[in-house]
């Protein structure tokens, strides 16, 4: 966040009502029924949760318990049966809804497919009994890496009908990347495409499937079922290799979905920590399906005819939760998209909206600054009255994005859902209920019903208003991650104790910094940990300095996160040779390609910055605040005494 960003948010004073005809038209209508509504469960969350579990879910079988918390270990609706992929698709079959498209897809190159739910729910069935027929059964684990096409979500839905958790690896990620996931979560099938279409290329995906499994390195996998896409040349390994359109057709459309206990595990996925790699966010069945319905519907306020698009990639919770599960268990059409804007189609975005009459639109506020600066013209020669709301999400929204984002594609009609959460979270914990909460461009104003959030200090005691400290959650709420895959010590001391439990509080450490006014709306200022977000990507700096010292010409490396218009954050990386190296701006690139050859794109320094020395404490600890100061070209903030070698700030500062 740059300075002019968090002065703008300080100063920031407005606030937006809802409009009368928006509020009476809600599924909450007034600031009095969403505090109703908060008081309620804030009283007693289980059975606030418990009774819409019953509402709005099918069960199998009941609980018989709805909340058993042994901090910092939780389960919701203990002893229910259910599975998510009957409540996104077979209950809505006996319904109107059977013919309803649940799913639009525009593909890059302008292709496009619609699959209503009966269609979709065969689909689902098809691919479930195709995975059975390779030998995947209940607690099998299955990496998706995949495009954005309808298949990924087929694919989801597919595993979580067989009881097979699923692990989606974004397919931006390297083929290391994606080999280290599958060996963490000992997936036993891949399910990829050939490739995909990004910005008017094929990107191909199977060929790094190909050399992630090489030479056996990642030994749990016995299946790869591939979509063909793109059409390019992929080789096929005889008896690993499978094309879905050779499974797909032969499979039975009959699949019935397998009970699942409210508990089992649904779905990994990877996200950055502030240390070592890449965690294992671990979300179980029940809660998930139950958070993730409720807070789509009443967040965005989902009707039965909206048309509701988010632009997030599957490969990310935001798809997996509001692309693919909380859209469909709610009945809602949802929007998929292959393609991204760039400068060559700086209209497509606005193009999809017109096509469809999109009426929710959920994207980044990176986005929204990337359309700022490719002009106003292009949504302006589209038709965007469709819209009627429009939601963002993935960091701090600045002042100048919302007001742009809010009169110019929402033409001051529809009104904007800030939400703030996390992969851990599962579902939106901090967002305006529309009809309900006057919204103040910054904030994603307040929790959601059923999530006590506060603001702390270390020791875990709340903060005045309007000072800066550590956003915390004090009860659990049913999509809470329930554990890091295969590490429950890293859970427990990554998120529990931060701030240690006090008088039997227990706080969940988001790991962001936040401030409440004196209305009560939070104000989220970013992160406090070692964590940069790159255009809403979250990114650990020592997975990117690991990934530089992979390097022979690389001795030491330090990475922080820079203030950047577009992105939000931009990667800055000091790097230390190795004695013969030299610095140069060919070995600087060479570096860049070297971490998106480990990581991926997304984690592309945008500057390397060749050093002799690192400031460091005494104890050896690199001291990165300094290093943020120095990438940011500010003045070098706080206290210096504690740092080993004084004339290192000197030589870096020259040097830069
Ligand atoms: C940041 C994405 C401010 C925050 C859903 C969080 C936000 C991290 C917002 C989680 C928001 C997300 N306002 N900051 N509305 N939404 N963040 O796990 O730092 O990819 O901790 O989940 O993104 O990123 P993640």
């Amino acid at each position: 966040m740059t300075d002019s960003t968090i002065e703008s948010i300080l100063q920031e004073k407005r606030t937006f009502p809802p409009s009368a005809d928006f509020a009476a038209a809600a599924h909450i209508k007034s600031l009095a029924d969403y505090q109703a509504l908060y008081d309620r469960a804030a009283a007693d969350p289980a059975g606030f949760w418990a009774e819409l579990a019953q509402q709005e879910l099918d069960w199998f079988e009941p609980w018989t318990q709805t909340l058993d918390w042994q901090p910092p270990f939780v389960k919701w609706f203990v002893g229910g049966k259910l599975n998510i992929s009957h409540n996104c698709l077979d209950r809505h079959l006996a319904t109107a809804r059977k013919n309803k498209a649940a799913l639009i897809w525009e593909g890059e190159p302008g292709d496009s497919r619609v699959l209503t739910y009966a269609q979709l729910h065969r689909e689902v069935c098809k691919c479930a009994n195709a995975l059975k027929g390779l030998g995947i059964g209940k607690g099998d684990v299955v990496g998706i890496y995949m495009p954005m096409i309808p298949e990924a979500a087929i694919a989801m839905l597919a595993c979580a009908r067989i009881g097979a958790p699923h692990s989606v690896v974004f397919g931006g990620f390297s083929a290391e990347a994606l080999r280290d996931r599958l060996n963490d979560a000992q997936c036993k099938a891949v399910i990829t495409a050939d490739g995909g279409f990004r910005k008017g290329m094929a990107v191909a995906l199977k060929p790094q499937v190909d050399k992630a499994l090489a030479n056996d390195a990642a030994p749990s996998v016995e299946h790869v079922l591939v979509v063909k896409r793109t059409g390019d040349a992929i080789a096929m390994v005889e008896g690993r290799d499978h094309w879905w359109h050779d499974l797909q057709p032969k499979a039975s459309a009959h699949c019935p979905a397998e009970p699942m206990d409210s508990e089992d595990l649904l779905f990994i996925l990877y996200t950055s920590g502030s240390t070592g790699k890449p965690k294992g966010v671990v979300h179980s069945t029940g809660g998930y399906n139950l958070y993730t319905h409720m807070t789509l519907k009443w967040a965005f306020d989902l009707q039965e005819t909206d048309i509701y698009w988010c632009t997030a990639d599957v490969g990310w919770i935001t798809g997996h939760s509001y692309i693919v599960y909380g859209p469909l268990s709610n009945g809602a059409t949802t929007v998929m998209y292959e393609g991204a804007p760039s400068a060559a189609n700086p209209g497509c975005f606005w193009d999809v909206i017109e096509k469809y009459g999109v009426t929710i639109f959920y994207t980044a506020p990176t986005a929204v600054r990337a359309f700022i600066k490719m002009g106003d013209e292009h949504p302006n020669a589209r038709d965007l009255t469709s819209l009627r709301l429009l939601g963002t999400v993935g960091e701090p929204i600045n002042p100048e994005a919302w007001m742009w984002y809010h009169r110019v594609i929402g033409a001051e009609r529809c009104p904007i859902v800030d939400t703030w959460w996390q992969t851990e979270t599962g579902g939106f914990m901090l967002t305006p209920l529309p009809g309900a909460i006057a919204t103040k461009p910054g904030s994603a104003t307040k929790p959601f019903p059923g999530i006590i959030a506060e603001i702390v200090d270390l020791d875990g005691n709340p903060v005045p208003d309007n000072t800066g400290g550590y956003l915390v959650i004090k009860h659990p709420w049913p999509s809470a991650i329930r554990t890091v895959f295969g590490d429950d010590d890293r859970y427990r001391s990554t998120y529990w104790e931060h701030i240690p439990p006090k008088d039997g509080q227990y706080f969940y450490f988001a790991g962001d910094g936040a401030r409440r006014d004196e209305d009560g709306y939070f104000w989220v200022m970013g992160r406090v940990d070692d964590v940069v977000n790159v255009s809403g990507h979250r990114l650990g700096t020592m997975e990117i300095e690991s990934a530089l010292v992979s390097h022979p010409a690389v001795a030491e490396a330090a990475v922080v996160g820079k203030p950047d218009d577009l992105k939000g954050e931009d990667i800055v990386a000091f790097v230390i040779l190795e004695g013969e190296a030299v610095p140069s701006d060919a070995l600087a690139t060479e570096l860049k390609r070297h971490v998106v050859s480990e990581i991926g794109a997304i984690a592309r320094p945008g500057e390397i910055r060749f050093s002799e020395a690192l400031p460091k404490t005494r104890s050896g600890k690199i001291m990165r605040r300094l290093l943020r100061n120095l990438a940011a070209g500010q003045e070098i903030a706080g206290d210096t005494s504690t740092l080993e070698d004084r004339s290192v700030l000197d030589k870096l500062r020259g040097g830069a």
